[in-house]
């Protein structure tokens, strides 16, 4: 069965904006529309629950409730237990008080391995935290040409010093899926731990991240139809093994210890509707998950990729034929669906270099194609494909509710505002 794109997009109420109507939204990668049940979740919280939670009347009893409820939500879709869940104000954020809290744990003479192909959030602050240690950075390389990653280079870095290796699950800029399952064994038969940013890649399937075996993996809420929030599974393991970043009274209290900033109560408890979409998209397509069952939910979270995924690549084809194609453009990442390493996906985060890309994405968007132009913070990125990063490159990212004719509307401006050679 096809994803059906009406009742998705019926299910977001940009669609029905009177100042949206008639634009094409090809910045995804940058955070995405809203689903109705966010919106209404975060109402709601506003409106009835907009107090302290946790103490014992009624209305502070279901604000409590309600952000519980996320984290068991949460912990279900992404195969892990709830007091893995950890939420903060964003990815950055999160990943800047991860890597303090993984700074104390290193010394000189240890190793850290990071990548050229993460976005700057999933690295600098690691570089920095392994850097005030006197501990070893070691740079994973992408080929200059393609700008994968090849697991081959990642075996001759690790070693008996390594500690951490930091990687993304995609980047947002290359595209392409990275094997985490196989990296994260490798990783810890080297006896260190993986740190995994699915920022770009979740909003495209929602992983089973218990299967996948990071020790810490992150992702933005706002890119997944849900709130202004960063989403960090911390696995048990690690956690016990980091310093506590908050209040020293709360060193017992899981959600609290990696989230010195306090929680954003309304956005925490309302970051988990989403999920109500998906199931309730589920059981649009025929799937059974109505309930509240972990299981049923985790179950719906993998059937809906499926067809969020088999929609977004019908979509791909045509866009990445034809920049591939194109002479005066540089395409990155892979051409084509399957060049990957086995059974990975190419998410539809379509960068490319192209002669004063400010110039296309404004004619682009003359166009009435929402689109953009710069580094989008992967400056090492661009750096390695030997691309400056001012002015950097085009970038047009869409994702399930993006509909055939939007992506006819995207080629269409291509046609036009492309220069020839
Ligand atoms: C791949 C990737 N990682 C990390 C981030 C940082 O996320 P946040 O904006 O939540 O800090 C972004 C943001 O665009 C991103 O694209």
């Amino acid at each position: 069965m096809d994803l059906d794109v009406d009742f998705v997009r019926s299910q977001f109420p940009a669609f029905q904006s009177e100042s949206l109507h008639g634009w094409s939204f090809f910045e995804n990668a940058g955070g995405s529309y809203a689903c109705s049940d966010t919106i209404d979740a975060l109402t709601a919280y506003y409106t009835d629950t907009k107090l302290q939670p946790y103490a014992s009347y009624p209305a502070s009893r279901a604000a409590g409730e309600q952000m519980d409820r996320a984290h068991v939500r949460w912990a279900a879709a992404l195969g892990v237990e709830s007091d893995e869940v950890n939420f903060g104000p964003s990815t950055s954020a999160n990943t800047y008080v991860l890597a303090n809290a993984i700074g104390a744990m290193l010394q000189a003479g240890d190793e850290v391995v990071v990548t050229n192909q993460d976005h700057e959030a999933n690295t600098g602050s690691i570089r920095r935290a392994a850097e005030r240690q006197g501990a070893t950075i070691q740079e994973w390389q992408i080929d200059p040409i393609t700008g994968l990653l090849d697991i081959d280079q990642l075996a001759s870095l690790l070693s008996t010093k390594t500690k951490i290796v930091t990687f993304p699950h995609c980047s947002n800029i290359i595209g392409q899926e990275n094997d985490v399952a196989r990296i994260c064994d490798m990783v810890h038969q080297a006896g260190a731990w993986a740190i995994v940013d699915g920022v770009s890649f979740v909003p495209h399937t929602i992983p089973d991240v218990g299967a996948l075996g990071a020790d810490v993996y992150l992702f933005s809420l706002y890119k997944v139809y849900s709130v202004h929030q960063g989403l960090m599974i911390l696995r048990r393991g690690l956690m016990d093994a980091l310093p506590n970043q908050g209040h020293f009274f709360n060193d017992d209290a899981p959600w609290y210890r990696m989230t010195p900033a306090g929680p954003d109560h309304a956005q925490v408890a309302a970051s988990s509707a989403v999920l109500d979409y998906i199931q309730r998209l589920d059981h649009h397509h025929g799937g059974s998950s109505e309930t509240e069952s972990g299981a049923d939910l985790a179950a719906a979270c993998r059937r809906v990729s499926t067809l969020w995924a088999e929609h977004e690549d019908r979509l791909l084809s045509p866009v990445l034929s034809y920049l591939d194609q194109h002479s005066g453009v540089r395409l990155l990442g892979p051409a084509d669906l399957t060049s990957g390493h086995q059974g990975a996906h190419r998410c539809p985060t379509v960068a490319f270099d192209v002669a004063n890309p400010a110039a296309v994405a404004d004619a682009l968007i003359e166009r009435k194609i929402m689109t953009s132009a710069g580094d989008y913070y992967a400056v090492r990125v661009l750096e390695g494909l030997g691309i400056k990063p001012d002015p950097g490159v085009v970038r047009v990212s869409w994702v399930h509710y993006t509909s055939h004719a939007d992506v006819e509307a995207l080629l269409a401006g291509l046609v036009e505002v492309l220069p020839s050679s």
